[in-house]
């Protein structure tokens, strides 16, 4: 049996990466220490997951590490000696980097390296797929030319009409000290590719989404939305008129690439992961898209300033990764996205 180990396992992609190998016959081993909810408070708490798994995943086993703890991830790669390892352990947000800059480096950037380090001594030979983000071009996507619509921001550019692809610029921008310490493990990943020839894969999501987020308002913008809407709570809007554009891709359809990439994996590879054209809405018409599915009204207040480093469209291109890997393509659309997260906010509120 072949086994992979999945780090922020308690998490939205993490824990969709248990499910996914699991059913596919993996062994599969998870790393969490549940930071989210010391990052986000109770709102963030990704215990109610982690039991999940424990009980609808016969034979998953929890670890509960940090990915900070060089010597005790050394340790534990040495111990199971992975088929594949899928790193999606992570502080996410921009605006809390900004308050917690030590901890936001030591786990991005620092737990990274010691993933990659204990795989080139243990395991070379086995795939590592880290999940990056479209911050690490940071807000140098904001310079293309835009054109307002009654409802949307869009690319006013032919170049641009299907996406922004892997090799947009990823310097001399603003990226937030969040976007910083995520480009430091994208290239760091890339290097341990190149340098040292493992199998390595970067993932830069767009906005990744599904009924397992635990969603709050510093990350997780579609769960929480749904959330305050369901709730009757006050969803903020900052800046942009509340036209600003996300791609969002359900977790389901991230995981299935990581098995076409484990499958046929390639070297140093990058690869811009996103919902694209076809997933992509803008903030109000989240707002209305939601009122439909649930029937009630969104309520919202605009907050006149835009977040620091925030991207006012952001679309990928889907060109590269679809080339690479015909055999995936996205299986979940915005409607699908939408319903099953209300749904799973309704038996989680129960
Ligand atoms: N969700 C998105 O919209 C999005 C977009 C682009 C990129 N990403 C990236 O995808 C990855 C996964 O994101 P997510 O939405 O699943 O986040 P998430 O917060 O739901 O999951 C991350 C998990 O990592 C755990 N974790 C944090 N610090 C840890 C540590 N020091 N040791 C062990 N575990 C720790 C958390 O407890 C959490 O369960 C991250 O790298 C994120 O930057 C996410």
């Amino acid at each position: 049996m072949k086994t992979i180990l999945i780090t922020g396992s308690n998490g939205l992609i993490g824990s969709e990466m248990v499910k996914h190998f699991h059913g596919l016959g993996w062994g599969v081993h998870g790393i969490d220490n549940n930071m989210r909810g010391d990052f986000f408070g109770p709102q963030g708490d990704t215990r109610w997951n982690q039991q999940r798994l424990l009980t609808e995943c016969a034979g998953f086993t929890h670890h509960e590490q940090d990915v900070r703890d060089r010597l005790g991830i050394i340790e534990l790669v040495g111990q199971l000696e992975p088929d594949a390892v899928l790193h999606a352990a992570a502080q996410p947000s921009h605006d809390l980097a900004a308050a917690r800059p030590f901890d936001d480096f030591d786990v991005n950037a620092v737990g990274t390296l010691n993933l990659l380090e204990a795989v080139r001594r243990v395991c070379p030979h086995s795939p590592f797929v880290y999940l990056s983000t479209n911050k690490v071009y940071g807000d140098a996507p904001n310079r293309i030319r835009l054109r307002e619509l009654d409802t949307r921001w869009d690319y006013d550019d032919e170049q641009y009409v299907g996406g922004i692809a892997e090799d947009f610029s990823i310097d001399q921008s603003k990226h937030s000290l969040f976007g910083a310490s995520k480009v430091a493990a994208d290239i760091m990943v890339q290097e341990y590719g190149r340098y040292f020839g493992i199998p390595t894969c970067c993932l830069r999501g767009g906005c990744l989404t599904g009924p397992s987020h635990s969603g709050v308002e510093l990350h997780g913008f579609l769960s929480y939305l749904i959330k305050q809407n369901l709730s009757g709570g006050t969803y903020q809007v900052y800046g942009y008129k509340g036209k600003q554009v996300r791609d969002n891709i359900h977790s389901y359809d991230v995981a299935r690439f990581v098995e076409e990439f484990l499958a046929a994996p390639r070297c140093a590879e990058v690869y811009n992961l996103g919902g694209g054209r076809q997933n992509s809405c803008s903030i109000l018409e989240a707002f209305s898209r939601v009122e439909g599915i649930t029937g009630n009204r969104m309520i919202w207040q605009y907050v006149d300033k835009a977040r620091e480093g925030d991207h006012i469209c952001y679309i990928s291109s889907l060109e590269k990764i679809q080339d690479h890997y015909p055999g995936w393509k996205i299986s979940k659309s915005l409607d699908d996205i939408f319903s099953e997260i209300a749904d799973a906010w309704v038996v989680r509120s129960r």
